[in-house]
C-alpha cells in the first residue's frame, strides 16, 4: 500500500518536471527555415543572412534556422527536404541555379508549406512569393548611366557572370537593350568564370582595347578586381568602372565609389529583412503578392556620401537594436532562470506539501493501525489471562488429584506395614511348622513387598517430577553395600539355576552414596535382570574402581532377552516399555534409577547385544557434591533392609535396662487402631505400653510421663509436630525421648520433626527390629545421662543437659538453697513452689536424675554439709542444723550411709 503511494508521488513529480522543461518545443513559435545557397564568405550573402537574423530577432515568436549549402545545389535540396520533414511554418530559399532545385520547391509548396524565393528566380510557378530586385532594370540603369556621361560615344566592356544564373542573364539583357540603341557605343563582353581567370581575361582584353572608356561588371567585386588589373597596367584612371550591389562598409561598393575606384554602383538590396516580414505575413494568413520587388538606385560620386551616411545610420540603429536585443536576451535568460527556479521552488513546495499530506495521512493511518494493534493486543491479553486462569485451575485441579493420589499412596504404606509385620511375625511362628502355610506366607510377604516397592516408586517419581528430591549421601563401603543387595537375589538365582556372581577389584572402596536411593537403583536393575533372564542364564555384578578417572563403574550384565537396538535410546524415558517386553511393570523404574544416578552426578549407560548391560559410573570423593548433601547417616534411619544400616551397638545397654527391674513405659500415639494395637502387642513384652489414638495426646503424656514416646505425624487433633513441640517445651515432659513415626519420608518432614524436638525419625513401613533397637538406643542414652547427673549433683552446668532440664534443676537448687536450714521443707513444699503435683515432681526428677525427690533433697543437704565441713570451722551440730537435719545424730547417720564415712572423720581427712 505504502509502495503504491510512493509510486504515485514519483509520477506526479515527473509530470511537474516535464512541464517546466525550458528546451521543449513551444508550439506557439513560428518556425522559419532559410536555405542559403552561397557561403557567408560572400559579403552580399553575409549581409542577407545578417539582416534576416536581425529582423527575426525583432519577432520573439520567430524561430529562424539558416542552412548554408556552400554553392552546392544537391546539399541545398537536402536542406530543404529536412525543412519539409519538420514541417516548418515557412521556407525561404535563396536558390543558386534555376532548374535543379525546382522539384523540392514544388514538393514543399504542394505539402502546403509557404515557400518564399529570394534574389534569383526558379523555373516553376509552384512557390508562394518571390522577393527580389528587377535585374533587367539594374542592367538598364547601368547602360543609361554610360550613355548619359559619354553622350553615346564610347568603348564599353561588359564582364558577365560566370554561369547561367537569372541575375546574370537579366542584367546583361537590360544593359544590351540600352547599348543597342546607341551605335556610337562600341561594346565588347567577356565572361568571368572565376575571379582568378578573370584577371588574365581582362588583362588580355585591356591589351586588345587600347582605348577603353567603360567597364560594366556583374557585381562590385568583379568590377573592383578589374580595376586592380587596370591599375597594374596604369590605365585605371582612364577607364570608368561600374558595378552592382552597392554594399555599405569598408569593402563595399559605396566606399569604392567614394574612393574613386568605381565610377558608380547600382544598389542591389539583399531583401533579408523583407523576406522575414513576408514570412510573418504568410503565417498570419495576410495577403501577399506573388512578386515583390525591391527598389534599386544608382550610386555615384554625387550621392555616395549621402547613401553611405544613410546606410551607416541604419547600421548604427541596427547595431543598437542588436545590443538592445542582446540585453533583452540576457534579461530573458535571467527571467527564464528565475522562472525555472520559481518552478523548481513551486515543485518543491508542492512536493513538501504532498509529503506533509502524506505524513499526516501516515500518522493517521499509523494511529489507526496502532489502535487496531492495541485492540488485538488487548484481545490476546484477555485470551492469555483466560488461558492462564484456565491453566491455573487445571494446575490446581491437577495438583489436587496428584496430592490425593500421593496421599492415598502414603496411606497404602500403613496397612502394608501392618501386613508385612504380621506376615513376618507369622513367619517366625510357623518357621518349623506347616510347609504350606509358610509358602503362603512367603507369597503374602513377597507380594506385599512388591506392592510397597511400587508405591515407593510412584512416590519417588512424583518427588523427582516436582524436583523435591534432595539426596543425603554418606560414606559407604561399596563392596559391603553391593554384597548385601546381591544376597537379596541369591535365593532366586539358586532356585532358577542362574549363574549369579559379584566381583570387585577393591573391597575397601568407599563411595559417597545415598543408600536409600542407590538401594532402589540396585534393586531395580537386579529385578529387571532376573525378570528377563531365562532359567539357567547368567547375571553378574562387577565393581571396577578406575583410578585414572577417579571413579567407579558398577556393571550389571545379564544374558536376558536384550533390548531392540532402535529402542535403546528410549529405555530411560518414563513409562517406556520395550516391544519385546511382555511382562508387567510400572515403566518408571529405569527412569527413576537414572534420575537417582543423576542426583549423584553419575552416569548410567546401557548396552545390549546378547543380553543387557547397565553401567553405572560414580565419581569418587566429595568434590562433585554439595556439602549440605553429606550426612553422617547413623541418625537417619531408612526403610527396609536393616542389615545395611549400621545401628551402633549399644554397650551394656541390655545390662543397664535389665538392672532396672521396673519395665520402662512407652506411650504410643497412633490413630490407626490396628497399627497401634500391633505395635503395642509387639512391645508389651519389654515395655509398659501406654496407648493414645492421638486425641489429647499431649495431656496423656503429661499425665503419665512415660519414659519414651512413639508418635505418628498425621493425627486427628494436633499433628505429631505440635504434640512433640508441646511436650518438649513443657518442663515435665521435655526430657522424654520422642520418636516420630511417619509415612512421609521427605527431607522437609524430617527437618520439621527435628525442629519440633524429636529425637529420632522413622519412616513407614518400618522394620520392627529397627524400631525396637531404636527405642532401646534412646533409653540407653537417657540412662547414661541419668547416671551422669546422679553422680554429679551440684555440677549441673554440663552441656549434655537440655536447657529446660537445666532451668528446672536450677530452680529446684535455688529453692533448696533458700530452705537449706528448714528441716521441715518437704517434697510437697517443693512441688508447691514449682507449681506442679507431687507425683509430677517425683516423675520428673526420677526421669532426669534417676532418683526420688526426697533422696535428691537429702543428697543436696549432704553435699552442702560436705562443703561446710571443708570450708568452715562450724561444729558438726551447727552444720547439721544449718543444712536442715532435724538432729546432729540423724545427720551423722545419713552422712555415713551415703559416704561411708562420718562427718567428723571427713573433716579430719580433708
Ligand atoms: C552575390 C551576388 C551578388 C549579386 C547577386 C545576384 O552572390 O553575385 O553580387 O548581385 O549575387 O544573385
Amino acid at each position: 500500500m505504502l509502495r503504491k503511494k510512493y509510486n504515485l508521488f514519483l509520477i506526479i513529480s515527473a509530470f511537474i518536471l516535464v512541464s517546466c522543461d525550458p528546451y521543449s518545443k513551444d508550439k506557439n513559435k513560428i518556425s522559419i527555415g532559410f536555405s542559403q545557397s552561397i557561403s557567408e564568405d560572400d559579403s552580399w550573402r553575409k549581409s542577407m543572412d545578417y539582416t534576416m537574423k536581425l529582423e527575426a530577432s525583432l519577432h520573439p515568436e520567430i524561430d529562424l534556422t539558416i542552412c548554408n549549402a556552400n554553392s552546392n545545389t544537391q546539399r541545398q535540396i537536402q536542406d530543404i527536404e529536412k525543412m519539409i520533414e519538420k514541417h516548418l511554418d515557412v521556407i525561404i530559399v535563396a536558390p543558386y541555379g534555376s532548374d535543379s532545385i525546382v522539384p523540392v520547391i514544388e514538393k514543399a509548396y504542394k505539402k502546403g508549406i509557404p515557400v518564399i524565393i529570394v534574389d534569383r528566380k526558379v523555373n516553376t510557378p509552384f512557390f508562394t512569393a518571390f522577393l527580389g530586385t528587377d535585374n533587367v532594370e539594374v542592367g538598364r540603369i547601368a547602360g543609361k548611366h554610360i550613355v548619359s556621361i559619354s553622350k553615346a560615344n564610347a568603348n564599353v566592356l561588359e564582364i558577365r557572370a560566370t554561369t547561367d544564373i537569372s541575375p546574370g542573364v537579366e542584367r546583361s539583357l537590360g544593359f544590351k537593350q540600352i547599348m543597342d540603341r546607341y551605335p556610337g557605343i562600341k561594346k565588347v563582353s567577356i565572361t568571368a568564370a572565376d575571379l582568378e581567370s578573370l584577371n588574365a581575361k581582362f588583362s588580355r582584353a585591356l591589351d586588345s582595347l587600347p582605348k577603353l572608356d567603360y567597364v560594366f561588371a556583374f557585381n562590385d567585386n568583379i568590377a573592383l578586381q578589374a580595376w586592380q588589373v587596370a591599375k597594374q597596367k596604369g590605365r585605371e584612371n582612364k577607364i570608368k568602372f561600374i558595378g552592382i550591389d552597392g554594399l555599405n562598409g569598408p569593402n563595399g561598393g559605396i566606399q569604392a565609389v567614394k574612393d574613386g575606384m568605381l565610377a558608380a554602383t547600382i544598389l542591389y538590396p539583399t531583401g533579408g529583412s523583407e523576406a522575414i516580414k513576408l514570412a510573418v505575413k504568410l503565417v498570419n494568413k495576410e495577403s501577399v503578392s506573388k512578386n515583390n520587388k525591391l527598389a534599386t538606385v544608382l550610386i555615384d560620386s554625387l550621392n555616395a556620401d549621402i547613401m553611405s551616411n544613410q546606410f551607416d545610420k541604419i547600421s548604427q540603429q541596427q547595431s543598437n537594436i542588436d545590443t538592445q536585443l542582446k540585453v533583452i536576451d540576457k534579461q530573458e535568460r535571467k527571467y527564464i532562470t528565475l522562472y525555472n527556479l520559481m518552478k523548481l521552488l513551486g515543485f518543491f513546495s508542492v512536493a513538501i506539501f504532498c509529503l506533509a499530506l502524506f505524513s499526516v495521512y501516515s500518522v493517521i493511518s499509523i494511529r489507526r493501525k496502532k489502535r487496531q494493534l492495541e485492540l488485538t493486543n488487548q484481545k490476546i491479553k484477555n485470551q492469555r489471562n483466560q488461558i492462564e486462569k484456565f491453566a491455573e485451575k487445571l494446575k490446581i485441579s491437577n495438583e489436587g488429584k496428584i496430592n490425593f493420589f500421593t496421599g492415598i499412596s502414603h496411606e497404602f504404606k500403613t496397612p502394608l506395614t501392618l501386613i508385612l509385620s504380621c506376615v513376618e511375625s507369622l513367619n517366625d511362628e510357623f518357621k518349623s511348622k506347616s510347609y504350606n502355610v509358610k509358602k503362603d506366607l512367603d507369597i503374602m510377604y513377597n507380594n506385599s513387598m512388591r506392592l510397597l516397592r511400587l508405591i515407593n516408586q510412584l512416590l519417588d517419581f512424583r518427588k523427582i517430577e516436582s524436583k523435591n528430591f534432595n539426596i543425603k549421601v554418606s560414606k559407604t563401603n561399596l563392596w559391603f553395600f553391593s554384597k548385601n543387595l546381591f544376597k537379596e537375589f541369591e535365593r532366586e538365582a539358586n532356585k532358577r539355576n542362574i549363574e549369579y556372581t559379584i566381583t570387585t577389584n577393591d573391597e575397601d572402596l568407599e563411595v559417597y552414596l545415598d543408600k536409600n536411593l542407590m538401594d532402589k537403583v540396585y534393586y531395580n536393575l537386579l529385578s529387571n535382570s532376573f525378570k528377563f533372564t531365562p532359567d539357567g542364564g547368567k547375571i553378574e555384578i562387577k565393581i571396577n574402581k578406575n583410578l585414572e578417572k577417579n571413579s567407579v563403574e558398577i556393571t550389571f550384565k545379564d544374558s536376558g532377552i536384550g533390548i531392540p537396538k532402535n529402542e535403546i535410546n528410549e529405555i530411560f524415558n518414563p513409562f517406556f516399555k520395550g516391544s519385546n517386553n511382555y511382562k508387567n511393570g510400572s515403566g518408571i523404574g529405569l527412569n527413576l534409577s537414572k534420575s537417582f544416578i543423576d542426583l549423584h552426578k553419575g552416569t548410567i549407560e546401557v548396552k545390549s547385544d546378547k543380553g543387557t548391560e547397565f553401567i553405572i559410573s560414580l565419581k569418587l570423593g566429595t568434590d562433585h557434591l554439595d556439602k549440605k548433601q553429606i550426612i553422617n547417616d547413623v541418625d537417619y534411619v531408612y526403610e527396609n533392609h536393616d542389615e545395611y544400616f549400621d545401628i551402633e551397638p549399644i554397650q551394656d545397654k541390655n545390662q543397664l535396662v535389665e538392672e532396672n527391674n521396673k519395665k520402662y513405659s512407652i506411650l504410643i500415639i497412633e490413630d490407626n487402631a490396628e497399627l497401634l494395637e500391633f505395635i503395642a502387642a509387639k512391645l508389651s513384652d519389654e515395655y509398659n505400653v501406654l496407648k493414645s489414638d492421638g486425641k489429647n495426646a499431649a495431656e496423656t503424656a503429661l499425665e503419665v510421663m512415660p519414659d519414651i514416646i512413639l508418635c505418628d505425624l498425621n493425627l486427628p487433633e494436633k499433628n505429631g509436630f505440635e504434640i512433640c513441640e508441646t511436650l518438649k517445651k513443657n518442663i515435665l515432659t521435655s526430657h522424654i525421648p520422642t520418636i516420630i513415626l511417619t509415612a512421609m519420608d521427605d527431607e522437609a518432614t524430617y527437618v520439621k520433626s527435628l525442629e519440633a524436638g524429636a529425637d529420632l525419625f522413622l519412616t513407614k513401613p518400618f522394620n520392627l527390629k529397627v524400631l525396637k533397637q531404636s527405642i532401646k538406643g534412646l533409653l540407653y542414652n537417657r540412662e547414661k545421662l541419668r547416671y551422669y547427673y546422679t553422680n554429679n549433683i551440684g555440677e549441673l552446668e554440663v552441656n549434655t543437659l537440655g536447657i529446660i532440664e537445666k532451668k528446672f534443676l536450677n530452680k529446684i537448687e535455688a529453692l533448696l538453697e533458700k530452705n537449706i536450714d528448714n528441716s521441715s521443707f518437704s517434697v510437697e513444699d517443693l512441688a508447691n513452689c514449682l507449681n506442679i503435683s507431687r507425683v509430677q515432681l517425683y516423675r520428673k526428677v526420677k526421669a532426669v536424675l534417676g532418683i526420688g525427690v526426697s533422696d535428691y533433697i537429702t543428697n543436696y543437704r549432704l553435699e552442702k554439709s560436705k562443703e561446710l565441713l571443708k570450708t568452715t570451722s562450724l561444729n558438726i551440730s551447727e552444720i547439721a542444723y544449718s543444712c536442715g537435719f532435724t538432729s546432729p545424730n540423724y545427720f551423722s547417720t545419713t552422712f555415713k550411709s551415703k559416704y561411708s564415712i562420718s562427718p567428723k572423720e571427713f573433716r579430719n581427712n580433708k
